[in-house]
C-alpha cells in the first residue's frame, strides 16, 4: 500500500467534493494500492491539520454547519500557501478561485508546490490560462507531476483522453462547447423564444449562472479552456488574452428562429487548431454531434490516424468536477 500525504487548497464546491469522493472510494482506492491521507485542508478563513490524517467527515460538517460560506474548516491559522511550504506531503490539491487577471493565490500556491517539489492536482484555470509554460517548466524541474484534467470540461475527459488515450495521433484541431452556462442560456432561449435577458435571469435564478455572469458569457472562461488545451496539447504559448472572443451577450430569439429554420442551432464554440485559437457563436447543423443541449460540454478532436472522437459530458458540479480530481491522482499514483 502506497500512503500519498496530500493537501486541499480551497475548500468550496469542488474542495468538499474530493473529500466526498475520498470518503467514498476509500475502499476502492486502497484496494488499487492507494491510501490517500489527507494532513491539511485551508480555506480562506482557517485551515485543520493533522499529521495523521484529517478526519474528513467532521471537516465537512464543520465547513457546512453555519451554511454555505459561512463555515471555516478549522481553527488552525495557516494559510494555503503556509500549508504547501511548511507540511510535509507529496500532493497538493489546489482548488481555490480562478483568478484570470493575475493568477490569483492559485498562482503561488503552485509555484511553491513545485520548488518544494510537491505534486499538483487542480481544477484552477487562472494560473493556467496565463502561466502555463512557466509552471509545466518548473514542475519538470522539480520532478513534480502536474495534473489539470478538471480545468477543462469538468467531468468530461478530455486531456488525458488525447495525452494517454490517443497517443500516437497528431491532432489536427478541437473544437466544442467548453462552457455550460452559455450553452444553457442559448439552448433555453431557442426552446422557449425567450431573450437573452430573461434565460439569463432564469439561469442566475437555478444557480448556473454566477451573480456575475461576465465571465461566462462573454466567452472568457471558454477562451481560458481553450488556451490551456492550446499550450498543453499544441505546445503553444498563449494566454486568454491573445483569443478572438466573442460572448452571447448579443444574440437575438429572432437570430436562433432564423438559424432554426434552416435547421441549425446556435452554440458558443471554441476551436483550437495550430496557429488558431478563437470563441464565438456558431451555426451548427441540428444533430451534429456538437449540437448537445443544456448544461453539457461537448468536444470533437481531429486526429490523423483515429478520425474524429467526440466526447460529451458534465462541465461542472462539485463531485463531476471532484472525478477528474481524482482520476489525475489515480494516474499519477497508481
Ligand atoms: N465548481 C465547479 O463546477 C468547477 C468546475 C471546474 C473548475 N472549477 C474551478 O475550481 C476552482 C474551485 O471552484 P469552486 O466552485 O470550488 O469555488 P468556490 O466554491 O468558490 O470555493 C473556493 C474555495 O477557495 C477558498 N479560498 C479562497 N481564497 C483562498 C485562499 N487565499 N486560501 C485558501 N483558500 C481560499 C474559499 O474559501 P471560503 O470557503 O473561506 O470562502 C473556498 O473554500 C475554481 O478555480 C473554479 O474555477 C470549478
Amino acid at each position: 500500500m502506497k500512503t500519498i500525504r496530500a493537501s486541499i487548497i480551497g475548500f468550496g464546491a469542488v474542495g468538499q467534493g474530493v473529500a466526498e469522493v475520498l470518503l467514498q472510494k476509500d475502499e476502492y482506492l486502497k484496494n488499487i494500492g492507494l491510501d490517500i491521507k489527507v494532513v491539511a485542508i485551508a480555506d480562506s478563513k482557517g485551515a485543520a491539520i493533522d499529521p495523521d490524517g484529517v478526519d474528513l467527515s467532521k471537516v465537512l460538517s464543520k465547513k457546512r454547519a453555519n451554511g454555505k460560506d459561512k463555515g471555516t474548516v478549522g481553527s488552525e491559522k495557516y494559510t494555503g500557501l503556509e500549508i504547501i511550504t511548511t507540511i510535509d506531503h507529496e500532493l497538493v490539491i489546489e482548488t481555490t478561485p480562478t483568478d484570470i487577471d493575475t493568477g490569483g493565490v492559485g498562482l503561488a500556491n503552485m509555484r511553491a508546490a513545485f520548488e518544494h517539489g510537491r505534486d499538483v492536482v487542480t481544477s484552477n484555470k487562472g494560473p493556467l490560462a496565463l502561466k502555463y509554460r512557466e509552471l509545466a517548466g518548473i514542475a519538470s524541474e522539480n520532478g513534480s507531476n502536474f495534473k489539470f484534467e478538471a480545468t477543462v470540461g469538468g467531468a468530461m475527459p478530455i486531456i488525458n483522453l488525447i495525452r494517454e488515450v490517443l497517443a500516437g495521433n497528431d491532432i489536427i484541431s478541437i473544437e466544442g462547447i467548453l462552457n455550460g452556462t452559455c450553452n444553457y442560456i442559448l439552448t433555453r432561449m431557442m426552446e422557449e423564444q425567450a431573450s437573452y435577458e430573461q434565460m439569463l435571469a432564469e439561469s442566475q435564478e437555478l444557480g448556473i449562472a454566477e451573480t456575475d455572469p461576465a465571465y461566462d458569457v462573454e466567452g472568457i472562461d471558454a477562451a481560458c479552456k481553450l488556451v490551456i488545451l492550446a499550450n498543453s496539447i499544441f505546445g503553444m504559448d498563449a494566454t486568454y488574452k491573445d483569443i478572438d472572443v466573442t460572448g452571447i451577450t448579443k444574440i437575438t430569439p429572432e437570430s436562433l428562429m432564423l438559424a432554426q429554420n434552416d435547421g441549425y442551432v446556435v452554440k458558443l464554440i471554441g476551436e483550437v487548431r495550430k496557429d488558431l485559437i478563437r470563441v464565438g457563436p456558431r451555426l451548427v447543423p441540428v444533430g451534429h454531434p456538437l449540437a448537445v443541449g443544456g448544461t453539457l460540454n461537448v468536444a470533437s478532436i481531429q486526429t490523423d490516424l483515429a478520425g474524429t472522437v467526440t466526447i460529451t459530458g458534465k462541465g461542472a458540479g462539485s463531485i463531476e468536477t471532484a472525478s477528474a480530481i481524482i482520476s489525475d491522482v489515480i494516474a499519477i499514483y497508481r
